[in-house]
């Protein structure tokens, strides 16, 4: 089994990077090899999981300019069999570089990258997209097996929803036929707002099995984890967010299961 699995949204702030981080570190206590892909210069996942993104020398750069081997970039982390790929803001430069120097398939870079792994070095590969959808989310869209989409329980929610899947509809007729939908995740979920109630109806409905069962709470846990470095199921195993994580893991797991049997 080896997915990869693209958490993405380019609209802010809607919880891309404690997906990548939780979802990472429940798969990982189900005694799988987790990959973090960091692929946003902000940098928020390698400080997430306990990492200072300043002091991060070899970036993905170096492997896709320079040929120097992936493994030599991927840092572990403070959790056994979990491991990152660093970022900061020197991503940001990135795609100047890659038409710069002529590189072949310019949105296809990172999916070259990742091919140098073996096939039981990890079993899932997530990758943490920046709030955009241009050259970094293009390419890790063309690099992942599945893309899971979260969404805030906030105005405009889905509007940014629509556009992309207009995205990926491109991307799977064009460049990569392979990319599924994983599902739709409600973050930052409320219940005593009807705000929330209302976008996760409106969620539901339109994306129906697509929608996972489990909605991540708003969790003061998950951030002071993030803070710390620690996902919220180190951080705080009993916490609603930990459960909520756990349980996002299980669904995911599952999915994969049944796409090996098809
Ligand atoms: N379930 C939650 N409960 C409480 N706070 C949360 C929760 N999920 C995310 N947050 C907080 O909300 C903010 C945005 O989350 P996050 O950084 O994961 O979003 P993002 O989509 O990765 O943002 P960006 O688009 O900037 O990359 C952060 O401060 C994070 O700690
Ligand atoms: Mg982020």
């Amino acid at each position: 089994m080896k997915e990869i699995i693209a958490i993405a949204n380019q609209k802010g702030g809607v919880g891309k990077t404690t997906t990548s981080i939780n979802l990472a570190s429940c798969l990982v206590k189900n005694n799988y090899k987790v990959l973090l892909v960091d692929f946003d210069p902000q940098g928020n996942c390698t400080s997430g999981i306990g990492l200072d993104p300043t002091s991060v020398e070899h970036l993905i750069h170096e492997n896709i300019l320079q040929n120097k081997p992936l493994k030599s970039i991927i840092k572990n982390t403070s959790i056994k069999n979990l491991d990152i790929v660093p970022s900061n803001l020197n991503l940001a430069t990135l795609e100047t570089l890659v038409l710069k120097n002529n590189i072949k398939n310019p949105t296809k870079v990172l999916k070259a990258s990742l091919s140098e792994l073996e096939e039981n070095d990890y079993d899932f590969i997530i990758i943490d997209c920046p709030p955009s959808l241009s050259f970094l989310s293009l390419n890790a869209l063309n690099a992942a097996t599945s893309v899971l989409i979260p969404i805030q329980c906030e105005y405009f929610a889905l509007e940014a929803v629509a556009q992309i899947l207009s995205v990926i509809t491109k991307i799977q007729k064009e460049t990569n036929p392979n990319l599924d939908i994983l599902g739709f995740l409600l973050t930052m979920y409320d219940n005593r707002t009807t705000l929330s109630t209302m976008i996760t109806t409106q969620v539901t409905g339109t994306f129906k099995e697509k929608t996972f069962k489990v909605q991540i709470p708003r969790n003061i846990y998950i951030p002071e984890g993030c803070a710390q470095g620690k996902p919220v199921n180190i951080y705080k195993p009993n916490a609603s967010g930990s459960i909520a994580y756990n349980q996002l893991a299980k669904e995911v797991i599952q999915y994969v299961e049944q796409k090996a049997r098809k």
